[in-house]
C-alpha cells in the first residue's frame, strides 16, 4: 500500500496543507521546529487513529482552532482507499471513503504504516506496559479481533478488580460470583496469549538474521515473560495455570484489591548474547537492536498481510554510523514506500535520494524538488 496524497487542515503547524507522495522515497528536510515530525505524526494518525507522541488529543489541533482534519488517499495494487481523521473539543471521528466508521477495530489494519521514531529507544529502556502496548499495535493491525479481544480483557479485568475490592471489604462470603468472572477471563485470556506467542515466534524466526546484516552478531531474541511460567502456547495448560493461581491467590488479591496474575502483566526481553538488553547494552546497541525488530515487524507483516506496509523514519540516521546507515538501507525494496524526515541531507544513503521526491520546509512553505509519476490504474 501507498500513500498518494495528504491534506491537514489545522493541524499542528499547518492551517492548510496538501501534498502529493512518491511512490518510491520521500524526504522532508527542514530546521528543528520547522514541522517535520508533524507530517509523520499525521500519516502516523491516519493509520492507528492515536498520535505516537505525548499528549492529547486536543494537543494535535492548531492553536486557535477549533477543529482539525487529516485526509488521505491511500494506493493499493488495485483500488484506492480514503481515511480521514477529524477531532474537535467534543469527539474524534474516523471515515473510510466517506462513511463514518464507528469501531475503532474496524478503522485499524487498512491503511498501515511501520515506523522508526526517535523514542522508539523506549521499546528497550521504558517500562513493560510500553511493550504491552506494542505488542498490541502490531498484532491488533495484523488481526482485527485481537484488539476487541484487548479490549473485553480489559473491561473484565476491571470487574474483576472491583469485586476483589467489595469481597475485601464485605469480608469473604460469596465468591460464585468471582468464579464467573474468572471463567470469562481465562477464555478471552488464552485468545491473546494464543496471538502473542504466535506473533513473537514469528519476529524470532527472522531477528537473528536481520541483527546479523546490521551488526554482525546473530545472538539475539525476545523473551516473551509472561507470569504463568510458560514458554509455549497450550491452551489447557494455560487454562490449569490461571484457576490456580486465581485460586491459590484469592486472598492476596483480595487484600490488596486487584488481580495479581494474567496477561496484562507480561513484558519482552530483549536478550543480546543472552543478557538483557535492557542493562547491558550500549545506547548505539540498544538502537540496533530496536532497528532490527522494527525491520522484523515490517518483514511479518508483509508475510501475513502479503504487502508493505508505508515506512516512515523519523530523523533516525543520524545516530547511526555509515556502514550501519547502508547496511538499514539495503532492507528497503523497491516496492516499500518510504518517508523520511532530517534536518541535513548528507544523512541520508545517496541511493535513496537519487530518486526521492524532496519536500523542504522552511517558515511554514513546504518546496518540493523531484517524484516519479504514479502508475496507470490497470
Ligand atoms: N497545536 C499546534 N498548533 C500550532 N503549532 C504547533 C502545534 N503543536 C506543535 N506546533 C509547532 O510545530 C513545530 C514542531 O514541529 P515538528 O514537526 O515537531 O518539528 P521538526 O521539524 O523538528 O520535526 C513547533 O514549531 C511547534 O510550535
Ligand atoms: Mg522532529
Amino acid at each position: 500500500m501507498k500513500l498518494k496524497e495528504l491534506k491537514l487542515l489545522n493541524f499542528r503547524n499547518y492551517k492548510e496543507q496538501y501534498l502529493e507522495f512518491n511512490p518510491g522515497v520521500n524526504i522532508f528536510i527542514g530546521d528543528n521546529g520547522s514541522g517535520k515530525t508533524n507530517i509523520l505524526e499525521a500519516i502516523y494518525i491516519l493509520s492507528l487513529t492515536k498520535s505516537s507522541r505525548y499528549g492529547t488529543d486536543l494537543d494535535l489541533i492548531r492553536y486557535d482552532e477549533a477543529s482539525l482534519s487529516i485526509d488521505c488517499l491511500v494506493n493499493y495494487d488495485d483500488y484506492e482507499k480514503k481515511y480521514k481523521i477529524t477531532i474537535d473539543k467534543f469527539t474524534k471521528r474516523v471515515f473510510i471513503n466517506g462513511n463514518p466508521v464507528k469501531k475503532i477495530s474496524d478503522y485499524v489494519g487498512k491503511f498501515s504504516v511501520t515506523s522508526f521514531l526517535p523514542n522508539d529507544i523506549e521499546i528497550i529502556k521504558g517500562s513493560p506496559s510500553i511493550r504491552r502496548n506494542l505488542l498490541n499495535i502490531q498484532i491488533g493491525v495484523l488481526y482485527n479481533n485481537y484488539l476487541n479481544y484487548v479490549n473485553e480483557y480489559n473491561k473484565i479485568l476491571h470487574i474483576r478488580n472491583e469485586y476483589l475490592k467489595r469481597l475485601n471489604i464485605n469480608g469473604l462470603s460469596d465468591t460464585k460470583y468471582l468464579d464467573v468472572i474468572n471463567d470469562k477471563m481465562i477464555d478471552i485470556s488464552v485468545k491473546i496469549y494464543y496471538y502473542r506467542f504466535f506473533y513473537i515466534k514469528e519476529i524470532n524466526q527472522i531477528l537473528p538474521s536481520i541483527y546479523k546484516k546490521l551488526s554482525g552478531i546473530s545472538d539475539i531474541k525476545i523473551e516473551y515473560q509472561n507470569n504463568l511460567g510458560i514458554t509455549d502456547y497450550d491452551e489447557n495448560t494455560i487454562r490449569e495455570i490461571l484457576h490456580k493461581k486465581y485460586k491459590k491467590n484469592l486472598y492476596k488479591e483480595m487484600m490488596q484489591g486487584m488481580t495479581l496474575f494474567g496477561l496484562h502483566r507480561d513484558d519482552l526481553v530483549f536478550l543480546a548474547n543472552k543478557m538483557d538488553a535492557k542493562i547491558y547494552s550500549s545506547q548505539g546497541q540498544q538502537r540496533l537492536i530496536v532497528i532490527a525488530y522494527k525491520i522484523a515487524e515490517l518483514l511479518v507483516f508483509k508475510k501475513i498481510k502479503k504487502e508493505y506496509p508505508v515506512l516512515i523514519l523519523d530523523d533516525v540516521f543520524s545516530e547511526i554510523d555509515i556502514k550501519r546507515r547502508n547496511n538499514i538501507v539495503k532492507f528497503f525494496k523497491d516496492d516499500i514506500q518510504v518517508v523520511i524526515t532530517t534536518t541535513d541531507l548528507e544523512e541520508i544513503q545517496p541511493d535513496l535520494v537519487k530518486n526521492a521526491k524532496v519536500f523542504k520546509i522552511k517558515n511554514g512553505e513546504i518546496k518540493i524538488k523531484g517524484g516519479a509519476k504514479w502508475k496507470k490504474k490497470k
